[in-house]
């Protein structure tokens, strides 16, 4: 099982176990915590799923689609290392990833 270690808009951080096969967004989700939207869950379209990688980690990172950047474009809480959490398959390869949830847009 793998980690992800989450930050939430209160400043509390927990830790998610998760398998294969999930986006960071459905790790989030399933782990219960609610105030990642992900409206249009996880086709593209909304950006309610901004989370900001810790910068430690953004390299571990597959770059963003075209796509996913001009969704972040639009979003006023932009930070250098913002991304779309449905876009971020969550493998072995990530485990201990943290990111933080963005503020509302
Ligand atoms: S859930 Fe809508 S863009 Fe990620």
């Amino acid at each position: 099982m793998t980690q992800l270690i989450v930050t939430t808009r209160e400043g509390d951080t927990r830790e998610l176990t998760a398998g294969a096969g999930l986006s960071v967004m459905e790790v989030i989700r399933d782990g219960g915590i609610d105030e990642l939207l992900a409206l249009c869950g996880g086709c593209l379209s909304c950006a309610t799923c901004h989370v900001i990688v810790d910068p430690a980690d953004a390299a571990r990172l597959s770059p963003a689609s075209s796509e996913e950047e001009d969704l972040l474009d639009g979003l006023d809480h932009r930070a250098p290392t913002s991304r779309l959490s449905c876009q971020i398959p969550f493998d072995d390869d990530l485990d201990g990833l943290r990111v933080t949830i963005a503020a509302d847009a």
